[in-house]
């Protein structure tokens, strides 16, 4: 066995670091092959869906087989365990004079209220970042707030007290987050000759369901059809019994959320 294959995937000391800060830089994630040929085909994407051709991202070789890839996985089964499921794979080509996002956070949970289990977002920045475009900005250690997602919007993207900026990375470089981190993109001028190329996968650890993504039964079993399982290795990757369908519940909860949950939820489950 070479040093490689022995080195655990995420240092004991980068793992404290994700579960106290709430995200993890990995620089140069990605080699510079595979980058190009991810590039290449979100510039497929692209067209694509300016030609009205919506198809799964799944179903993109590259990008399809980045969301079981072992780079990421071998990190991940060291920040969540042995056991997570894709909750989704996003991707965009943000040009110059992109509007960017304010302040929020992304973990799946309705309503707010804990911060029981570990979802995460992994940030890939194909073409890295440089101070145009957009600036990716995190308040660390904001993961245990409990907020609604779009909770502190009304901060637009100005800095915060605590928060970073992180507007150098070099290309094919990705961030690991976890999902209820405060983050928002900051827009920022240039970057006319050098749009950015991003895609983010998300991932939610198992132990309680999660509300699900739309058609999430259609995307799990394109992905297990086209192999993305890995011969079986990842095929936990894309289980839908992990998530449920927030919508049928509903109108079921907003009738009963009066006051105080606890009281709801007193005799139950206990
Ligand atoms: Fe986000």
């Amino acid at each position: 066995m070479t040093q490689t294959d022995t080195a655990p995937a995420v240092s004991d000391a980068d793992q404290e670091f994700f579960h106290r800060e709430g995200y993890l830089v990995l620089p140069d994630l990605i080699d510079a092959d595979y980058n190009t040929r991810l590039i290449a085909e979100l510039d497929e994407l692209v067209q694509h869906r300016a030609a009205k051709d919506h198809r799964m991202i799944v179903s993109y070789p590259e990008m399809g087989g980045l969301t079981s890839h072992p780079l990421i996985i071998n990190r991940l089964r060291a920040l969540m365990g042995e056991r997570f499921a894709m909750h989704h794979i996003h991707s965009a080509r943000h040009e110059a004079g992109n509007g960017g996002v304010n302040w929020h956070q992304d973990y799946e949970q309705y309503p707010q209220t804990n911060r029981s289990h570990i979802m995460v977002h992994v940030f890939y920045y194909l073409s890295g970042l440089n101070g145009t475009v957009g600036d990716l900005l995190v308040l660390p250690r904001s993961q245990n707030v409990v907020v609604p997602n779009g909770g502190m919007g009304l901060f637009g993207t100005q800095d915060l007290p605590g928060s970073l900026v992180v507007d150098k990375l070099t290309p094919g470089s990705a961030i690991i987050v976890h999902s209820a981190l405060w983050h928002a993109r900051r827009p920022k001028p240039g970057g006319e000759d050098q749009p950015r190329y991003f895609i983010d996968v998300s991932y939610c650890q198992h132990g309680v369901l999660w509300p699900a993504y739309p058609r999430v039964d259609e995307i799990n079993s394109k992905a297990l059809e086209l192999g993305l399982g890995r011969n079986g290795t990842c095929d936990f990757l894309y289980d839908s019994t992990q998530f449920f369908n927030r919508r049928e519940l509903d109108e079921a909860f907003k009738e009963r959320n009066k006051g105080s949950i606890a009281l709801q939820m007193k005799g139950v489950g206990v």
